[in-house]
């Protein structure tokens, strides 16, 4: 989280992205558009951690794929490193790895933890056998892995031990960009702090930016230094962490806030609870999306989609933010 970093251009920057998907709805009834990603801009610079946060289906793991260059948007433009980025570009294509929440699935359980991390400089570079092995036992040392551990299989490890070692091989290659998609969720709240502190010292020793991916808020109190709140494809309130955490203005963060647990009880905001379920992407409402849901809602959001507004360091797309009195507040 260096100072002097952001008189740079971004690392990543994203333009109005789209992805939209054609699903099939059985033999008689045309083709339905699923809207995964619906117009989201952001710019991550070197250093710094833009913390991406929804519920499930909001299109978290679809702006992972776009950025880690598996798909291309169906809109809009994704810049790598100051260059438009397409799927199939090599030159670009290393800049950005990605480390999955389950680290059970990622890693292939037949080969040792050595020749896992070694793969990506196999195939991707033309290190000889002691060059590979040294880039390796350095990695192992930074992520906190035991120089005996070259010779183990992932089944040996625990889920915080192979986080560390799907962390480690995202690495190998320097990438700029580490897509972390929801990296701690299937570990013990203990281990979580553990793998969260090592992010944030790599961060730090190698000048990486982050794209936290993050069903909720607590997780990323810490580490984020902005956030981007999304829902139904579409963000509805961005801005610097300390904006959004202390003064958040969608209803929808702030339910998502009030979900997440304070330290102090004092501090404790009121609980909100969400009503109703995240709508079908097939059908979104008419309006804001969130307008369903939503305790402040008015004939206004219902008809018509607010945009995204306000200063760059916190914008919000709601009619009646909450800062501002409630709609339907009762007289005094
Ligand atoms: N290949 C696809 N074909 C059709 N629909 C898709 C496809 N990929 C994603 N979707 C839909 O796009 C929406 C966003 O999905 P996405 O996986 O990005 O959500 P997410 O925020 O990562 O959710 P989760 O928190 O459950 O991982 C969902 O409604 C999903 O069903
Ligand atoms: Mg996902």
């Amino acid at each position: 989280m260096s100072e002097t970093v952001t008189a740079q251009r971004p690392v990543l920057e994203g333009h109005d992205l789209q992805r939209f998907y054609s699903v099939s709805r059985g033999m008689f009834k045309p083709a339905a558009t699923v809207r995964a990603l619906n117009g989201v801009s952001f710019s991550l610079h070197s250093g710094r951690t833009l913390a991406v946060v929804g519920e499930s289906g909001c299109g978290k793991s679809t702006l992972a794929r776009l950025v880690t260059m598996i798909e291309d948007p169906s809109g809009g433009e994704l810049l790598i490193d100051g260059k438009p980025a397409r799927v199939g570009d090599a030159s670009l294509r290393s800049l950005v790895q990605i480390v999955f929440q389950n680290p059970y699935g990622s890693l292939n359980s037949r080969q040792k933890v050595g020749s896992l991390l070694e793969e990506p400089l196999k195939i991707n570079t033309a290190d000889d056998a002691a060059t590979r092995r040294a880039k390796v036992e350095e990695m192992m040392r930074k992520v906190g892995l035991r120089p005996e551990h070259y010779d183990r299989y992932p089944h040996m490890f625990s889920g915080g031990q192979r986080q560390r070692i799907a962390i480690a091989r995202a690495l190998m290659l320097r990438p700029k960009v580490l897509v972390l998609d929801e990296p701690v969720s299937a570990l013990d709240l203990s281990i979580q702090a553990q793998v969260l502190n090592l992010l944030m010292d790599l961060q730090k020793e190698m000048g990486l930016a982050y794209l936290f991916i993050s069903h909720g808020l607590s997780v990323v109190r810490h580490i984020a230094d902005d956030i981007m709140v999304m829902y139904l494809g579409r963000p509805v309130e961005t801005g610097t962490a300390e904006s959004v955490f202390t003064n958040p203005q969608h209803p929808y963060t702030a339910a998502l806030l009030s979900a997440t647990p304070v330290a102090n009880p004092e501090g404790q905001r009121q609980r909100i609870q969400l009503q109703g379920e995240l709508p079908s992407p097939l059908k979104p409402p008419s309006g804001c999306p969130f307008n369903p849901r939503c305790w402040r809602a008015t004939d206004l959001c219902r008809e018509k989609m607010p945009a995204l507004d306000g200063p760059v360091d916190h914008r919000f797309a709601c009619y009646h933010p909450l800062d501002d009195a409630p709609p339907s507040a009762p007289a005094a």
